[in-house]
């Protein structure tokens, strides 16, 4: 089923909670809508399964629109971040509930309730109600039970937040796989950056009700097209300073105070002449060397396999991961080397990108 939402719009009064958003869904692909609390991700998602009406714009799967189409002649399956089962009923019941809804013929039913429930490792569960399940077992059953209608779209709204760190691992990979076996156009709400990475086709990225970004994770990562999507995606975030860039006897440069690194032509032609430009760095993308620019250590934090390091170059701060066998201290002198060809440029006024925009 392709999913296409076209300048799809929901205000709450003076709320404009999703501000026309563009974007098309393909059959069988995974996308994540990523952003921040209150961004729209929840309303895109409950105008898509019929439950709010959009203010404005049209939604479609393949062909036909679907604004005044009713829920439940949608299709779809939908997995909440409260499971919301049926406490009073069994496993199988809340499995099989929607398929009853449906008048899906007895047989046929629970034929595919244990089928589903084997497929999630609960179908020997099927006689307990929701109350004598583990966290993680009842999340399966909410999966399961969507699933088992055999739905034409899956739509999750944070399935995994209630769950332990580890728990939320598992049933990350089991999600994934399920989807790919299944081949469910879905969509996966998450304000978690590393679950949208991880998990998803293509990742559309909202702010303020706005698709900011509509990519594959690693396109989100290395290209990204605005300020906001480079400073949310990666963890420690991108290094972001103020420089100017000039070119100087052929070569690039970009400079602040003392700070001055070269830049090669490819990154650096459209920012230069522009005055100030907002430069953006990965930690991954600054190492520590014999010979680069000094600074000198402000703070270490110790995150397991790497150190973050935060070091001070005159009056700028830049984070960076090191190995903490270096045994590095706060105010220790270092030197630093910066990765150029992986630098960003994004215009101060507009936000904007210099490079992929
Ligand atoms: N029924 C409603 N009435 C009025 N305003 C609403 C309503 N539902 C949502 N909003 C507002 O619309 C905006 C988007 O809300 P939404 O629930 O879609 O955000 P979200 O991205 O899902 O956030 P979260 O990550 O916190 O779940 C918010 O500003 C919210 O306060
Ligand atoms: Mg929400």
């Amino acid at each position: 089923m392709i999913v296409t939402l076209n300048n799809l719009t929901k205000r709450f009064g003076d709320v404009v909670a999703v501000d026309s958003i563009h974007m098309q869904i393909n059959d069988g692909e995974f996308v994540a809508f990523l952003g921040p609390s209150g961004c729209g991700k929840t309303t895109t998602l409950l105008m898509i399964a019929g439950i709010y009406k959009p203010s404005e714009g049209e939604i479609r799967f393949n062909d036909r629109v679907m604004n005044r189409v009713p829920p439940k002649d949608r299709n779809i399956g939908m997995v909440f971040q409260s499971y919301a089962l049926y406490p009073h009923m069994t496993v199988l019941e809340n499995i099989t509930f929607p398929m009853r809804l449906k008048k899906v013929p007895k047989d046929k039913m629970l034929q595919r309730a244990q089928q589903v429930a084997d497929m999630m490792g609960i179908g020997h569960l099927m006689d307990r109600r929701p109350g004598q399940l583990s966290g993680g077992q009842q999340q399966r059953v909410a999966l399961g039970r969507a699933l088992a209608k055999e739905p034409d779209i899956l739509l999750f709204d944070e399935p995994l937040s209630n769950l332990d760190a580890r728990l939320r691992l598992s049933m990350r990979a089991e999600i994934k796989r399920l989807q790919m076996d299944l081949g469910i156009t879905s969509i996966y709400v998450t304000h978690d950056q590393v679950e949208a990475m991880t998990m998803a086709d293509r990742i559309a990225v909202i702010k303020d009700g706005r698709l900011q970004a509509y990519c594959p994770p690693g396109e989100l990562y290395d290209q990204p097209r605005t300020l906001f999507v480079a400073g949310f995606i990666g963890n420690p975030p991108m290094n972001f300073l103020e420089v100017e860039v000039v070119r100087e006897n052929g070569e690039y440069h970009a400079r602040t105070g003392g700070f001055d690194v070269v830049v090669p032509p490819e990154r650096a032609q459209k920012a230069a002449g522009q005055g100030k430009v907002i430069m953006g760095i990965r930690p991954e993308d600054i190492t520590l060397a014999d010979q680069g620019i000094p600074g000198e250590i402000y703070v270490v934090e110790p995150l397991g396999r790497d150190d973050l390091i935060d070091v001070q170059i005159q009056d700028l701060h830049f984070r960076l991961l090191a190995d903490p066998s270096l045994n590095l201290k706060i105010g220790d002198p270092v030197q630093v080397r910066f990765n150029t060809e992986k630098v960003q440029f994004f215009d101060p006024a507009t936000e904007r990108s210099l490079l992929w925009d």
